[in-house]
C-alpha cells in the first residue's frame, strides 16, 4: 500500500507507492477507464461503439487529434499513412543481421529505434510538422516492420509493400504473402484485425504508455520514445500475456492436465503459476474489451471454419474461475488477452507474433500520449524519488584490508 511521507525533502513529502498504485503521473484527456464499472472510452466514445462502427485508422485519428475526422480529414490522414509503408532500402541489411531465431518483438523494437537514424528530418519534438511526419511514418512503417520481423524468423525474403492496398491488407500480404505472391486477405480476417487493433489502441497510463511518456519527458524523439514502449509491452505481465495465454493452453493440453487440476495449482500459487489472461490492475469488475474479443473469436473461428479445442479449454477455465471464491474475492476476470490468441491462431499467426500485433494496435495510443505530454505546460522530466535503505556512510577500504 501507499505509505505517505516516509521521506521529507525540501520539495515536500515523498510517498512510497510501488507500482504507482495510487499515484497519478499526469492529467489526460485521451482515455477514460472506470475499472469498477468496466467502462473504457477513447476521447469520450465507448469502446463498444468504436469497435462496432469505426476503423483502426479512424480511431488513430481520434486518439491523436481528439475528434472524429470528417470524410476529407480521414481521407487525407489515411493516404498520408498508407503511402509511407516502404522502409529505407538499408533496413534490409539491418533485418538481415538478426539471427533466424530472433524474437519478432525484439526485432521490431530495434527497427523502430533505428527509424530515428533513417528519418532525421522528423526528430524535433517541438516542431509540429516534424511530429506529424513521424506520426505518419510510425503508423505506416510499424506494420511493415512487424511483417518483416516475422519473415526474418522464417528466413524468408522480404517483400515490398503494395500501396494500392489498405494498411491492414498490406500488412497481411507482407506477412503471409510468400510464397503466394498474389495473396489476397480474406475480408473476414481484415475486419477482425480492424476491431482487434481498435481494442488495443490505447489504455491510458499503462506500463508501456508510461514508459513512452517517461522517455519523452526527457525530450527524446518520438521514434525513440515509442521503441521504449515496445520494450515495456514485450513483458509477460503486460502485452506478452497474449502469448503466455496460448503457451498456458498448449501446456495444459500437452501435459494432459485436467482444467480443474490446473486451477488448483493456480490457487495454491504452485511455482508462482497464474491463470494468464486473467486479472487487471484497473478492471475489478470485467474488462469490456474481453467481452468484444470473445465475440470476435466466436465469429472468426466459425466463419473461417476453424475448430480449435483450445477455445473450449479457455472457456472451461473461465467458467471454473467465475464460480471460484479465489478469483471472485480477488476480482479476477478475463482481460483483453484471454481470447485474442485464439483469433490470431485461426488467422495463421504464430504465437511469437501475438505481442507484435498488440504493438501495432497500441501505436496510436503511444503517439497520442507522447503528444499530450509534449504539449502539456505542466510536464516535467519524469524523475521518481526513492526511499533509500542502503548503508549509511562507509569509509573506502583498500583491497588488502578486505576479508
Ligand atoms: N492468476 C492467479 N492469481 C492472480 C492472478 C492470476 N492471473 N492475477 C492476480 N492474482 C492474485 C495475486 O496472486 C494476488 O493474490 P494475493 O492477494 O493472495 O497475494 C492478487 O490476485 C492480486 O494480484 P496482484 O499481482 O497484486 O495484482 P496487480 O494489479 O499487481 O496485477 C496483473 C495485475 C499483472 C495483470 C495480474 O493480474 C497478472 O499477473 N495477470 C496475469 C497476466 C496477464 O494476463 N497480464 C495482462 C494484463 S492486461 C494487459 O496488459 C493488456
Amino acid at each position: 500500500g501507499i505509505d505517505i511521507a516516509p521521506l521529507r525533502t525540501t520539495t515536500g513529502d515523498v510517498a512510497y507507492d510501488p507500482g504507482f498504485m495510487n499515484t497519478a503521473n499526469t492529467k489526460s484527456a485521451i482515455t477514460y477507464i472506470d475499472g469498477d464499472e468496466g467502462i473504457l472510452r477513447y476521447r469520450g466514445y465507448p469502446i463498444e461503439q468504436l469497435a462496432e462502427h469505426s476503423t483502426y485508422l479512424e480511431v488513430a485519428y481520434l486518439l491523436i487529434n481528439g475528434e472524429l475526422p470528417t470524410t476529407g480529414q480521414l481521407d487525407n490522414f489515411v493516404s498520408s499513412v498508407e503511402r509511407r509503408t516502404l522502409l529505407d532500402e538499408r533496413f534490409k541489411q539491418l533485418f538481415d543481421g538478426f539471427p533466424r531465431n530472433a524474437h519478432p518483438m525484439r526485432v521490431m523494437q530495434a527497427g523502430v529505434s533505428a527509424l530515428s537514424t533513417f528519418y532525421q528530418d522528423s526528430l524535433d519534438p517541438f516542431d509540429e510538422d516534424q511530429v506529424r511526419l513521424s506520426t505518419y511514418r510510425l503508423l505506416a512503417k510499424i506494420p511493415t516492420m512487424a511483417a518483416y520481423a516475422r519473415r526474418v524468423s522464417q528466413g524468408h525474403a522480404l517483400m515490398y509493400p503494395d500501396n494500392r492496398l489498405s494498411l491492414i491488407e498490406n500488412f497481411l500480404r507482407l506477412t503471409f504473402g510468400f510464397p503466394v505472391e498474389d495473396y489476397i486477405a480474406d475480408p473476414i480476417v481484415v475486419e477482425a484485425m480492424e476491431k482487434l487493433l481498435i481494442l488495443h489502441a490505447d489504455h491510458e497510463q499503462n506500463c508501456s504508455a508510461s514508459a513512452v511518456r517517461l522517455v519523452g519527458s526527457a525530450q527524446a524523439d518520438l521514434f525513440t520514445s515509442i521503441s521504449a514502449g515496445i520494450g515495456a509491452l514485450s513483458g509477460p505481465a503486460h502485452g506478452g500475456a497474449n502469448a503466455a495465454v496460448m503457451e498456458m493452453l498448449d501446456g495444459i493440453r500437452a501435459s494432459g492436465t485436467d482444467p480443474r487440476q490446473f486451477m488448483e495449482k493456480v490457487k495454491n500459487k504452485e511455482k508462482g503459476v497464474r491463470l494468464m489472461g486473467f486479472g487487471h490492475r484497473v478492471y475489478k469488475n470485467y474488462d469490456p474489451r474481453a467481452k468484444i474479443v470473445k465475440k470476435i473469436a466466436d465469429d472468426v473461428l466459425e466463419r473461417l471454419g476453424v475448430h480449435d479445442e483450445r477455445l473450449e479449454l479457455a472457456m472451461q477455465l473461465e467458467e471454473i474461475a467465475l464460480k471460484d471464491d479465489y478469483f471472485i474475492e480477488r476480482k479476477l476476470y478475463p482481460n483483453v488477452d484471454f481470447y485474442t490468441g485464439l483469433i490470431y491462431k485461426a488467422i495463421g499467426f504464430p504465437t511469437d507474433m501475438f505481442t507484435v500485433l498488440f504493438a501495432i494496435g497500441r501505436t496510436p495510443g503511444w503517439i497520442a500520449q507522447w503528444d499530450e505530454m509534449i504539449h502539456d505546460p505542466e510536464t516535467k522530466i519524469g524523475r521518481p524519488r526513492q526511499v533509500y535503505i542502503g548503508h549509511t556512510e562507509r569509509t573506502y577500504q583498500p583491497m588488502s584490508a578486505r576479508t
